[in-house]
């Protein structure tokens, strides 16, 4: 389905049976961690929606919008196979009919410009002008999304309470393949050797996560030596903090809700990942 109407008349009609909705959002190319959305999903609400966006707004000029890997009819019949009620695939003019510029953002200041979005100027307005705008599209009772994007997670959940959108968001946890890398539709860039290496992330912050839960209090060193563990083994880190889990600030000592999260460059290819304490 790609119509904005021919989706509203679906909803409405599940409306009038008193369905409840769940609704995951996707940029396609789905993996084993887009599996588990749905399957969330499937367990919240009596009808499912996923939609399939590659959405232009969230990528910087310099980013990989092109490239992203598209795979439309594979993910569709994944979809179909998990019994997804209904894939929403709009057109970018869909989305955007006034075009990417002019189109109204919607902005979640406290959050977009620290981590992730000191170093994507603008990508957590994309993000959360999406999500509103299919939030709005779709009415879903409960809309799902993965905690390997932690921060993506909580710039949701801020639109969603300071905007007053009626839906309950649940965030799902990690899927991992065995070696520990999280499944990222960006993990189909790496060559095999980078592929080899790609774990260290998860392993270095595992590192960095015993050490805390070990009673280590002095933050910034531990940074400093998951950087360094993370540049041996042949990555280049945009950051690697703790910052507590509520709100990403950075914490004092004593604090216990943390989360520790890094951003790396493996050759042309940018991983993130986190984990919660
Ligand atoms: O996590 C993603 O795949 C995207 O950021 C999302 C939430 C579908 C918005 O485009």
């Amino acid at each position: 389905m790609q119509r904005i109407a021919e989706l509203r008349q679906q909803v409405r009609c599940w409306r009038a049976q008193q369905l409840t909705v769940s609704f995951v959002p996707t940029m396609g190319n789905l993996h084993e961690g887009h599996l588990a959305l749905v399957k969330a999903a499937r367990e919240q609400g009596e009808r499912v929606v996923a939609s399939l966006f590659v959405n232009p707004t969230q990528f910087g000029p310099d980013e990989d919008y092109a490239a992203y890997p598209r795979s439309l009819q594979a993910d569709c019949a994944r979809l179909e196979a998990l019994a997804v009620d209904t894939v929403f695939a709009p057109s970018a003019l869909e989305i955007y009919p006034a075009g990417i510029d002019g189109h109204t953002r919607v902005d979640v200041p406290a959050l977009s410009g620290i981590l992730c979005g000191a170093f994507r100027p603008g990508h957590f307005t994309g993000v959360a002008t999406v999500v509103a705008k299919l939030l709005n599209i779709v009415q879903p009772d409960v809309a799902v999304f993965g905690r390997k994007d932690y921060q993506q997670l909580l710039v949701i959940r801020a639109m969603v309470a300071d905007l007053a959108l009626p839906v309950q968001v649940i965030g799902v946890p990690t899927v991992r393949e065995p070696d520990g890398l999280a499944y990222s539709s960006r993990n189909a860039y790496l060559t095999p050797s980078q592929r080899a290496l790609a774990p260290e992330l998860y392993r270095t912050l595992t590192a960095l996560a015993d050490a805390l839960r070990a009673g280590e209090s002095n933050f910034a060193l531990l940074e400093t030596r998951g950087r360094g563990a993370l540049e041996q083994a042949g990555m280049r880190p945009d950051y690697v903090e703790i910052r507590r889990g509520a709100d990403l600030i950075e914490p004092h000592p004593g604090d216990t809700e943390l989360v520790v999260l890094a951003a790396v460059w493996l050759g042309n290819t940018r991983l993130i990942d986190n984990i919660e304490l």
